[in-house]
């Protein structure tokens, strides 16, 4: 089965072509690394999946949900969870808070919404609130319960996203660039977290750092000048005549 496809994606801003003629899948439950050096077209990419951007011509599908194309909000009830580049989190609700919202995008009508008038409010919001913290404390972040998003570092702000994320219970998670602004020790909390989520859902990593994703992925897909130049697994991608010289930036 297949959670995401792109068939022949091109996206064009004027006179650039930002991406041309994309296609590649994620598989149900793997991992797919979408990388490339800088401009290759790897945010545009994740925007198009997202519901962001309207490709120029070709199709985004997720063949669970039908074809055509899904707002943002639509691809939210129906599974689909992402981080965004930044950060993006609710400045004026606590860490815990930010990341109990994240239940209110579940597939299949809002946890939130379901709160409301109910004689079990209390009951369900304990059980949201505990469910943020275990999350939270997966990701070794439950200290910063109470903080207030503009005082935490960067790589737990990064963190607190993730886990807000996780919070709707995605079946595709999408996540652009969670590496960047981390350190070693951070990284690797961080890759044996992705590696752990292939079991319940599928992700669509799309990040910069060669080495962070080489170690986690199930497949590669390898964009320079909007273009896919390679795809396959990380062995095969490490070895690519092509990706090396675009992407290293060594002449043959
Ligand atoms: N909204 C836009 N309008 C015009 N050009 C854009 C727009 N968004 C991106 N581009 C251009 O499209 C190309 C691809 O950009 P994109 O941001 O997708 O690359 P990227 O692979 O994510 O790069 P980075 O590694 O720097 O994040 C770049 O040349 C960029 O300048
Ligand atoms: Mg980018």
């Amino acid at each position: 089965m297949v959670t995401l496809a792109f068939n022949n994606v091109s996206v064009r801003f004027g006179g650039l072509l930002a991406l041309s003629d994309v296609s590649f899948e994620v598989p149900e439950k793997q991992i797919v690394g979408l990388i490339g050096p800088n401009g290759a077209g790897k945010t545009t990419a994740f925007n198009v999946a997202c519901g962001f951007q309207k490709p120029t011509s070709g199709t985004v599908d997720f063949p669970e949900l039908g074809r055509g194309r899904l707002k943002p909000s639509q691809l939210a009830r129906a599974g689909v969870a992402r981080t965004l580049q930044g950060v993006g989190l609710f400045s004026h609700l606590s860490v815990l808070e930010n990341v109990m919202a994240g239940a209110q995008s579940r597939p299949g009508g809002s946890a939130w919404r379901a709160l409301v008038g109910l004689p079990s409010v209390a009951r369900q919001e304990r059980h949201l609130r505990e469910e943020a913290l275990s999350q939270m404390d997966r990701l070794g972040i439950v200290e910063f319960a109470r903080s207030l998003p503009g005082g935490i570092p960067y790589g737990v702000a990064k963190k607190v996203s993730i886990a807000r994320a996780l919070m709707s219970q995605p079946r595709l998670l999408m996540l652009d660039e969670p590496a960047s602004g981390l350190d070693e020790a951070e990284l690797e909390v961080f890759e044996e977290l992705i590696v752990g989520l292939r079991a319940s859902m599928s992700v669509l990593l799309v990040e910069h750092n060669m080495d962070f994703v080489m170690q986690l992925v199930d497949q590669l897909v390898v964009l320079n000048f909007g273009r896919v130049i390679a795809q396959g697994s990380p062995r095969d991608i490490s070895t690519n005549a092509d990706v090396l010289a675009a992407y290293l930036g060594i002449d043959e």
